[in-house]
């Protein structure tokens, strides 16, 4: 066994025992259960390549049982359990469940970016690259572009133009006439969900051989607003790699003129 290895189990223990700790801890004086040692694994814990079509299958399932966020991170920290054990079976997965419908239904940041942001944290030591990648791909292709074995029933598919779960939706009932309750869109959330896990772990996969194409950067027009208004800029009053005319309609060409700036 490869001493990493052994360290790792070696403090998954000390988790379990904390488990058992915490379970006794109804029966302890209170100022046991408060001293009794606890200790995480330090991050990153270990990847191994997983399988992107694997791991794109399970997170499918998993939406059924905890919703978008959910989705995505069981379905990689489900597949590193089984593969790895160790840290990863201590993790509590029912914490995903917040980041429904955007957190709790609020439709901001995406479930499926939620949990591969979540994922991404958990198993990479270099992890914006790969939440760059995963973002700036959920912003730009025409998604869900997974179907599930058993109900390969087709779907129609949109562009989300943003993370946020609320256009994401939005934009996917004005592309398929559909409503936002319906069952083809929670059906099509749990393929994005699918699809999202697979393009998180073909990423994690390239980054870990030391070979991540950013294939989705942040485009030319976002990059030119930021140049302005982001750290350094002469008006660095906003921060975000969103489309910015997507909320901003109004900024026309003349905005971009910088000579006509500081007038
Ligand atoms: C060359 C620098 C520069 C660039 C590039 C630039 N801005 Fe601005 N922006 C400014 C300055 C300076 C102001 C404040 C003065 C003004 O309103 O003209 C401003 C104001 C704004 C405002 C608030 C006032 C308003 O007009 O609504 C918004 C919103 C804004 N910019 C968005 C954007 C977006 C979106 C982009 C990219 C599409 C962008 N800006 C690109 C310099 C820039
Ligand atoms: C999801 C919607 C959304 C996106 C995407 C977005 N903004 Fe905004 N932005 C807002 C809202 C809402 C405000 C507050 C507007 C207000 O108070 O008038 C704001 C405010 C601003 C302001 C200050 C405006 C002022 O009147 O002083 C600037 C500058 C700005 N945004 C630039 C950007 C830039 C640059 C981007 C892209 C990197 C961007 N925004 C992306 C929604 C958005």
């Amino acid at each position: 066994m490869i001493p990493g290895r052994r360290r790792i189990l070696g403090v998954a223990g000390t988790l379990l025992g904390a488990g058992v700790a915490g379970a006794l801890a109804g029966r302890l004086p209170s100022t046991a259960a408060a001293t009794a040692p606890v200790s995480a694994a330090p991050l990153p814990w270990p990847y191994p390549r997983l399988d992107p079509d694997v791991v794109a299958a399970r997170a499918y399932w998993d939406y059924f049982d905890g919703h978008c966020m959910y989705g995505v991170f069981a379905g990689i920290v489900g597949e590193l359990a089984e593969k790895c054990g160790g840290p990863f079976r201590t993790f509590p997965l029912e914490l995903m469940k917040y980041g429904a419908g955007g957190v709790a239904g609020w439709g901001t940041l995406c479930g499926t970016l939620n949990g591969a942001a979540a994922a991404i944290h958990l198993v990479s030591a270099d992890p914006e690259p790969v939440i760059d990648e995963v973002f700036g791909w959920y912003s730009s292709e025409t998604l869900p572009d997974f179907v599930p074995e058993e109900s390969p029933k087709p779907l129609p598919r949109s562009v989300a133009r943003s993370p946020l779960c609320h256009v994401s939706v939005a934009e996917w009932c004005k592309v398929s006439g559909l409503d936002a309750y319906s069952v083809e869109r929670n059906e099509r959330c749990a393929r994005l969900a699918a699809a999202t896990a697979r393009h998180t772990v073909e990423s994690l996969n390239l980054q870990q051989a030391g070979a991540l194409p950013l294939t989705h950067p942040v485009p030319e027009e976002v990059q030119l607003c930021r140049s302005c208004h982001e750290r350094g800029g002469q008006m660095a009053n906003a921060r975000g790699r969103m489309h910015c005319r997507a909320c901003h309609p109004g900024i026309g060409a003349d905005h971009l003129d910088a000579s006509a700036k500081g007038k």
